[in-house]
C-alpha cells in the first residue's frame, strides 16, 4: 500500500492550481443517465472517485470518453441507452455518491435496483432522506437483502418536500430525479453547497426548468426529456480550503488560481482571525503568512453552507495545534469525524474529543512521525501537520487521499514542499 513521506519545515512559495470539484463532479455525472444525448464536463478532477463513479456508469450502459480537453481533462458522457438498472454492493459501498444514480435510473427507465451505501467512517450517514423523497414522487420502493428496488411503472409526479433538516446528498438527489417528474416539485430546507447551485446550473443547460437556485426553496417545473449540454465543473472549494489551511501551516506566500475564493469566506474568516493574510485576486486568492509570528487560537463550529464547512474542519483542526491558546472545535454535521485527533496526537498535538467537541491546546511545534488516514479529508490534515512537523512524516492509507485530491504531492512540491509518494514497494516517486 502506498504511502506519503514527508519532510517537514519547508515554506510554501509558488500557484497552485485548483481542480474541478468532487462533489460537483459526482452529481453531474449522474446527471448524464437523465438523456440519451451527450454530456460533455470539462474541468473534470482526476480522482479515484470520479473513475470509481464511470466504472459505475459504463456498467449500466452509459458511454464514458475521458480525453485531454482545452481546458485540461474532459469526459463525455453518453447514455444513449440504459442496458443495465442494477447497481451492485461493489460498486456503491465504496463510495456513498453512488447511490445517487438510483433516482435518474428510475426517472429514465421507470426502475432500478440499488444497493445500500452502507457504513461510512465518519458515521452511519443514512440514506432515509432520499428514500422519502423518492416516494413522494410516487415511486414504489422495497428494501430487501441490502437493496433498494424501487419503480415508478406509471412515472413519477411532481411532489411537495420539506425535508427535516439538510442534507446535500437527499438534495441533490430530490433534484435529479424532479426534473423529469410530471408537474411541479418544491424543495424545501434545501441545501445551498454550491455543488448543488453548479448541478441545478447545468440541468438547466440539459433543458430543465428551476427556480430558486442558490436558496433553501427549488421549484422544478418537470420536462419530458432532456438535453446533452457541455458543462465545467466548478472549482473545488474543500481543494482550495486545504491548500490555504497548508500554506498558512507552512508559512510563505501561495496563490491558488483557477478558484472561486467567494466560496470559502467561512474559512477565510477564520484564518484572518488566527493571524494569516487572505487576499482575493481576480482568478483565485493568495494566502500569506510569516512563520515567524505564532497564529493564535480561534473556534470554529461547522455548519451547512454558508457556515465552516465539515470537510475543512480536519485541516482547520490541524492548523490550531499549533496556535497559541485553546481552539475549540464543534462538529455538528458528522457524528464521528473526530479520527484525525488521535493521529494528530501522534505528532504531539494536544487534544481532547467529547462527543461532537474538540478542544485543541496549541503547543509549540509538531514532530514527525508515522500516522495513518482515515478518511479523506483527515488525510490531507496529515499531510498539513507533517509539512510544518520537525523531521520525516510518514501518511499510511493514502488512497483515502487519491479518492479527492488531484495530483496532491505535484502541487505541494512545486511549492517547494518536500513530499514523495512512496509505492507499497517501498520505492519512492
Ligand atoms: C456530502 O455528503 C459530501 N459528499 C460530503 O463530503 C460532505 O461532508 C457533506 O455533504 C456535508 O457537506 C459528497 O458530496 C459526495 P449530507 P452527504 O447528506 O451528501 C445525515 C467528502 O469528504 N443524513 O448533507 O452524504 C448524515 O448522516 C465528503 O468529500 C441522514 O440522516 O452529506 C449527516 O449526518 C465526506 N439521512 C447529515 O445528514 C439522509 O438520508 C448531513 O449529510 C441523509 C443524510
Amino acid at each position: 500500500m502506498d504511502s506519503i513521506a514527508i519532510t517537514g519545515g519547508a515554506r510554501l512559495n509558488g500557484v497552485i492550481p485548483i481542480s474541478g470539484a468532487k462533489n460537483s463532479a459526482l452529481k453531474l455525472m449522474a446527471a448524464s443517465i437523465l438523456t440519451d444525448q451527450p454530456l460533455l464536463l470539462t474541468n473534470m478532477p482526476r480522482l479515484a472517485d470520479t473513475k470509481f463513479l464511470g466504472r459505475l456508469l459504463g456498467e449500466l450502459g452509459v458511454s464514458v470518453e475521458e480525453r485531454d480537453g482545452a481546458d485540461g481533462t474532459e469526459t463525455l458522457f453518453h447514455a444513449r441507452e440504459i442496458t443495465s438498472t442494477f447497481a451492485p454492493y461493489d460498486l456503491v459501498r465504496q463510495m456513498r455518491a453512488s447511490f445517487n444514480v438510483l433516482g435518474p435510473l428510475l426517472a429514465r427507465t421507470g426502475h432500478a435496483k440499488v444497493s445500500l451505501p452502507g457504513g461510512c467512517t465518519i458515521g452511519a450517514r443514512p440514506v432515509d432522506l432520499h428514500i422519502q423523497a423518492l416516494t413522494a414522487f410516487g415511486a414504489a420502493i422495497e428494501l430487501a437483502e441490502g437493496y433498494v428496488s424501487a419503480t415508478a411503472p406509471t412515472g413519477l409526479r411532481g411532489a411537495e418536500i420539506e425535508f427535516p433538516f439538510v442534507s446535500v446528498g437527499a438534495t441533490e438527489h430530490a433534484l435529479l430525479t424532479a426534473v423529469l417528474a410530471q408537474g411541479t416539485t418544491v424543495l424545501r430546507r434545501a441545501a445551498m453547497e454550491p455543488e448543488i447551485g453548479d448541478l441545478a446550473r447545468c440541468l438547466t443547460a440539459m433543458g430543465a426548468k428551476i427556480d430558486g437556485v442558490d436558496t433553501d426553496v427549488l421549484t422544478i417545473e418537470g420536462v419530458t426529456s432532456l438535453n446533452g449540454a457541455d458543462w465545467s465543473v466548478i472549482p473545488d472549494r474543500i481543494e482550495m480550503g486545504s491548500y490555504a489551511v497548508a500554506a498558512a501551516m507552512a508559512g510563505g506566500e501561495v496563490r491558488l488560481s483557477r478558484a472561486r475564493p467567494e466560496l470559502m469566506t467561512a474559512l477565510s474568516e477564520k484564518m484572518v482571525a488566527a493571524g494569516v493574510e487572505v487576499e482575493p485576486t481576480a482568478d483565485g486568492v493568495i494566502v500569506r503568512r510569516d512563520p515567524a509570528v505564532r497564529l493564535k487560537a480561534v473556534d470554529v463550529t461547522t455548519e451547512v453552507y454558508p457556515g465552516f464547512a465539515t470537510d475543512l474542519q480536519a485541516q482547520f483542526m490541524t492548523l490550531m495545534t499549533t496556535a497559541e491558546g485553546d481552539s475549540v472545535i464543534h462538529e455538528n454535521i458528522f457524528e464521528n469525524r473526530f479520527m484525525h485527533a488521535p493521529e494528530l496526537a501522534r505528532l504531539g498535538a494536544d487534544i481532547s474529543v467529547h462527543a461532537g467537541e474538540a478542544v485543541v491546546r496549541g503547543v509549540p511545534s509538531l514532530r514527525g512521525a508515522p500516522v495513518m488516514a482515515t478518511d479523506l479529508r483527515a488525510s490531507v490534515s496529515l499531510v498539513i501537520a507533517g509539512m510544518a512537523a520537525e523531521g520525516e512524516t510518514t501518511v499510511g492509507r493514502v488512497y483515502h487521499l487519491d479518492r479527492g485530491f488531484e495530483r496532491l504531492e505535484e502541487k505541494l512540491s512545486a511549492c517547494g514542499a518536500d513530499i514523495r509518494r512512496v509505492k507499497g514497494d517501498g520505492h519512492e516517486h
